[in-house]
């Protein structure tokens, strides 16, 4: 029996990978967080699965849940929205799993922030303007951040930023980016990215609170950074003309001439 931890991605149902698709539909329990997982992904699971939403309940009764699938020898499809890796909770299961002489395996998923950009159609490291994205959110009822962590740190290094669980707090995240951001700098509000009523809102910091003016909630993610309005970008070396690279020697006397295939 095992637990198959899977990234169930960000809302649409095809954009779940083969992999979480084939788990799913190979195991006799499915717990699911139901806030942000639609009900078209569950429709993988086999006929008879004992199908549990985990949104109303505390991790004692979760892992109760699991615990009773292992004395079945019952494998557990276990979704999260999005990737694993971020905010799903993930590691205080695990934990408890271990302990419990529990085998997982984790499959990823497609991160909202992914899923935002291409709802954007926009690369969010863009050369020479911002190579780093800095995926984040801002303190909630539930969750401190670590001090050094705050939006005014990462606000230093210009990084493109990647807001989440936020929405909320829109305008502290404006008042903590302006200044070293600029009140011009652009951003975009992308709500529900993948699924059929997504919406974008593009502004700057200074107008982006009065375009959104409260009219989304939850399940959208905020990106700041020069990269979501920039035309004006050097192109890379990578497809530059007379670059030298492993699969392009410009010549025989190329260190890479003999690697190439
Ligand atoms: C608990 S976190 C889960 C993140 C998820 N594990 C991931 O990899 O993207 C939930 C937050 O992710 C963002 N989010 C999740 N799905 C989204 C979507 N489809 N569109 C926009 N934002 C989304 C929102 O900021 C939301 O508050």
């Amino acid at each position: 029996m095992t637990v198959h931890f899977i990234g169930a991605g960000p809302g649409a149902p095809d954009l779940l990978t083969l992999r979480g698709r084939d788990l799913i539909a190979a195991s006799p329990v499915c717990l699911y967080a139901g806030s942000l997982i639609p009900e078209a992904v569950l429709r993988h699971c086999p006929p008879g699965a004992r199908i549990i939403n985990t949104a109303p309940m505390e991790l004692d009764a979760i892992i109760a849940e699991i615990a009773a699938a292992h004395a079945l020898g019952q494998d557990v499809a276990r979704l999260h929205s999005g990737d694993l890796s971020l905010w799903s909770a993930m590691g205080e299961q695990m934990r408890r799993l271990r302990a419990l002489d529990i085998p997982v395996t984790v499959t990823p998923g497609v991160p909202a922030f992914a899923a935002a950009a291409a709802a954007l159609e926009t690369e969010l490291t863009l050369p020479a303007l911002a190579q780093s994205v800095v995926l984040t959110r801002t303190p909630g009822r539930a969750s401190t951040m670590p001090p050094a962590e705050s939006l005014t740190h990462f606000a230093v290094t210009g990084a493109t930023l990647a807001i989440h669980l936020s929405i909320h707090a829109l305008d502290r995240v404006v008042a903590d980016l302006t200044p070293a951001y600029g009140a011009d700098c652009p951003v975009a509000v992308v709500w529900r990215a993948s699924w059929p009523d997504q919406r974008i809102v593009r502004a700057t910091l200074a107008t982006i609170a009065a375009a959104v003016a409260g009219s989304m909630e939850r399940t959208a993610l905020i990106l700041v950074g020069r990269v979501l309005a920039a035309e004006d970008f050097a192109e890379s070396s990578l497809y530059a003309h007379g670059y030298d690279r492993r699969f392009r020697p410009q010549d025989a006397t190329s260190r890479f001439a003999e690697t190439a295939e």
